[in-house]
């Protein structure tokens, strides 16, 4: 195992004034992209920005872009970083000039693509929540939803499990369309309302309200069918799938 690892970093300082800077971190065994993260803070920028909550891939929060792949810091070990298999086909995201990458020995930490960045690695997800309540992903009384005291039976809660495990973690944002239509719902958005209209508890008021919702131009209809979100989803949600099923839905009505 090697010593120590180097890093450059996208650094942005709030104000449009965006830098990278070179690091070289200590290695132990295990070591996260999370771990360097903070030992960069710790030993050479406390003003250096990222966010994290449960350092257990779960929380969502960590989800920044190494060496061009959106990840979660929390997961990616670093001694995996150079030598594991990267999702295929997926766009360039640029975020500032950075001529001096040494890709073969220097990991490169950047912010999640298609959101503005804030501070450092902290992306604002406005949007995106605003988005995720836009699809009403809840249940509610106000429609007479049956949940969320009910039972379901193991077949109904198989045709929802994938779309549970997602954590909100905005990598599926990496989507091109994401990247030319600030209106588009996005795919999180939509494999959330696809989760809620396939569970046997929603009533068909609220299914209909949804549906309203993600069939607008902005919505199903925006998707074009990249599949990144598939590619970069560490949940294996497939969102790209789920809005391919909210579309068959649509047909099997019509
Ligand atoms: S669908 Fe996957 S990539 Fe998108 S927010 Fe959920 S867990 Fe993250
Ligand atoms: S810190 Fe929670 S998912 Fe990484």
């Amino acid at each position: 195992m090697k010593e120590t690892q180097k890093f450059l970093v996208y650094r942005n300082s709030g104000e449009g004034i965006i830098r990278y800077e070179g690091y070289e971190v200590p290695l132990k065994p295990g070591y996260t992209i999370l771990d360097a993260l903070f030992y960069i803070q710790d030993h050479f920028d406390s003003t250096f920005a990222f966010r994290y909550s449960c350092r257990g891939a779960i929380c969502g929060s960590c989800g920044i872009t190494v060496d061009k792949i959106p990840d979660l810091a929390c997961k990616t070990q670093i001694s995996a970083v150079k030598t594991k298999r990267n999702p295929i086909g997926l766009p360039e995201f640029h975020f500032g000039e950075h001529p001096n990458w040494d890709k073969e020995n220097e990991i490169l930490i950047e912010p999640l693509p298609n959101m503005p960045v804030l501070k450092d690695l902290v992306v604002n997800m406005d949007n995106f929540w605003k988005f995720y309540v836009e699809v009403q992903p809840y249940f509610t009384r106000d429609y007479n939803d049956v949940a969320p005291e009910s039972k379901q039976s193991p077949e109904e809660m198989n045709a929802i499990e994938r779309l549970v495990y997602c954590i909100a973690c905005g990598l599926c944002w990496a989507c091109p369309v994401n990247a030319t239509n600030p209106h588009y719902l996005g795919p999180m958005q939509l494999a959330k309302a696809d989760r809620f209209l396939r569970d046997s508890r929603i009533s068909d008021e609220h299914e209909k309200e949804i549906l309203e919702r993600v069939l607008k131009d902005d919505g199903v209809l925006a998707c074009e069918k990249y599949f990144v979100c598939n590619r970069v989803c560490p949940r294996g949600v497939m969102p790209g799938t789920a809005i391919n099923d909210i579309r068959k839905k649509m047909e099997e009505r019509k």
